[in-house]
């Protein structure tokens, strides 16, 4: 069986990789003639846990090859993006254009595949009419529908196996065909069902994240103003047998939370609501960070004594704030930067006038990151623990505390070693926790 898999990113890399390890021919697609030149070579340019090691395996063996063109195959899989427009709508132009280009190629007996997170009817309304313009028809010819995928970037090549799936078919026969090819190394269910019903199931997923992502933002806020901690909270809570409370934090980033809600606000304004409330809360959270962050510089600009421990000192005026922000990805451990909140925090702080450096292990190919961290912190007023990658749980807070002109830390993600940080000299603060610093 030969199957090609047009688009291979984060997604469509590891997904073509599972399938030539599983022993099928793979040709992998990709418009970006870099990847697909280093593919050949054996390389990968994206950082996914176990990527790197598989990926010379499988293209010595002969099993997966790249192109920048599709070529005639048993079944199509698309997993190309689709981000936001400006009217925050599903851009679908990458999904129609990987269409047309299988269209030609469409043979009796064929399975495509849309993995690309869409709005529901995506498929019935604007693949099936560009595939169909092959002469064949849908349900009666070939095999159509959407699989959609629930990995976490770094656990990618486990969760593709060991992750329960849906497999949804424009009629009960795609499904069956859809499940069928996946059971090349998925472990997990398969779920067989009907188109729609997938391509909202994938929506709302990630919909439920967000709203109660949304929640515990509020919650944060509610705990700074209540002197409480909402990390504490949270964790309480938990031990409901029936609660299940996200993390709060400073908004939501990736292209998967961030993006999907809206596909569901486009198609149905009126009855999205509470969805579209979540992703403005979401949304403002980076501006609630930089506000905790201008409440600690101003602090040091007119110290009040309540607010420190005894026998802190600070100049009074600093001059240009200078801030150093750890992390930038959208979440720990991941090279990814799309929609992360970091990078709108550190656009909002340089707005209000401040000097911001980062430093992110993880990120490469992006011009200003630090060499390490005590390059980013020498001489800053304020550290900001902006992502909470595995580098940053045993920061050697001595020498940090050094490299800084005053140790104020804003914890963003309820993660550092407080006792450690204040140990060597910190004020610490933490988003949730206490204060009430805006
Ligand atoms: N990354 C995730 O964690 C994740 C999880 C679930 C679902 N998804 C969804 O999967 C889809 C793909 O996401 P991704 O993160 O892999 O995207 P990506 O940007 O990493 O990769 C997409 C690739 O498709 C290529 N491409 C675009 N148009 C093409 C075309 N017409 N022909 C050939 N190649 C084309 C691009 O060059 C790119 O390399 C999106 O809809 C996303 O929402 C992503």
């Amino acid at each position: 069986m030969k199957i090609c898999v047009i688009g291979l990113g984060y997604i469509g890399l590891p997904t073509a990789a599972m399938f030539a390890r599983s022993g099928l021919d793979v040709l992998g697609v990709d418009c970006n003639e870099t990847i697909v030149h280093e593919l050949n070579q054996g390389r990968t340019l994206i950082e996914e846990d176990g990527l790197a090691e598989w990926i010379p395996g499988v293209v010595a063996s002969g099993k997966l090859r790249a192109s920048t063109t599709p070529e005639e195959a048993d079944a199509f899989i698309i997993t190309v993006p689709t981000p936001l427009d400006v009217e925050k709508k599903a851009d679908l132009s990458f999904v129609e254009s990987a269409a047309r280009s299988i269209a030609p190629l469409l043979r009796p007996g064929n399975i495509v595949v849309l993995e690309s997170t869409s709005p529901a009817g995506t498929v019935e309304e604007r693949l099936k009419p560009l595939l169909e313009q092959s002469g064949l028809s849908a349900g009666t010819d070939f095999s159509l529908g959407y699989s959609p995928e629930r990995v976490i970037p770094g656990n990618i090549l486990r969760e593709l196996v060991t992750n329960d799936r849906i497999a949804g078919g424009i009629d009960g026969a795609s499904a069956k065909k859809i499940a069928a090819l996946y059971r090349a190394f998925v472990q997990g269910s398969i779920y067989e069902t009907d188109v729609r019903t997938a391509e909202l199931c994938k929506l709302a997923e990630n919909t439920y994240r967000d709203v109660n992502i949304a929640f515990a933002n509020e919650l944060a806020k509610i705990s700074e103003d209540q002197g409480v901690d909402v990390w504490e909270v949270i964790r309480l809570c938990n031990r409901h047998p029936r609660v299940n409370i996200h993390q709060p934090g400073p908004g939501v980033g990736g292209h998967c939370i961030a993006v999907d809600p809206w596909f569901i606000v486009e198609k149905n304004p009126e009855d999205s609501q509470l969805i579209r409330l979540s992703r403005e809360i979401n949304d403002r959270m980076p501006l609630y960070a930089a506000d905790l962050a201008s409440g600690i510089l101003s602090a040091i600009e007119h110290p009040a004594e309540e607010e420190h421990p005894v026998g802190a000192t600070y100049p009074k005026g600093v001059g240009r704030p200078v801030v150093a922000v750890l992390g930038i990805a959208y979440k720990p451990n991941v090279d990814d930067t799309r929609e992360s909140p970091i990078l709108t925090l550190i656009e909002e702080l340089e707005r209000r006038g401040m000097d911001v450096r980062w430093h992110d292990p993880h990120v490469r190919n992006r011009p200003g990151n630090a060499p390490d961290v005590l390059e980013a912190t020498e001489g800053a007023d304020l550290l900001i623990l902006g992502v909470n990658h595995t580098e940053f749980r045993q920061l050697d807070y001595r020498s940090v505390a050094r490299s800084m002109r005053h140790r104020n830390l804003l914890d963003a993600r309820g993660s550092v070693d407080a006792e450690a940080a204040r140990s060597a000299g910190f004020l610490v603060y933490a988003l949730g926790r206490g204060h009430r610093l805006r």
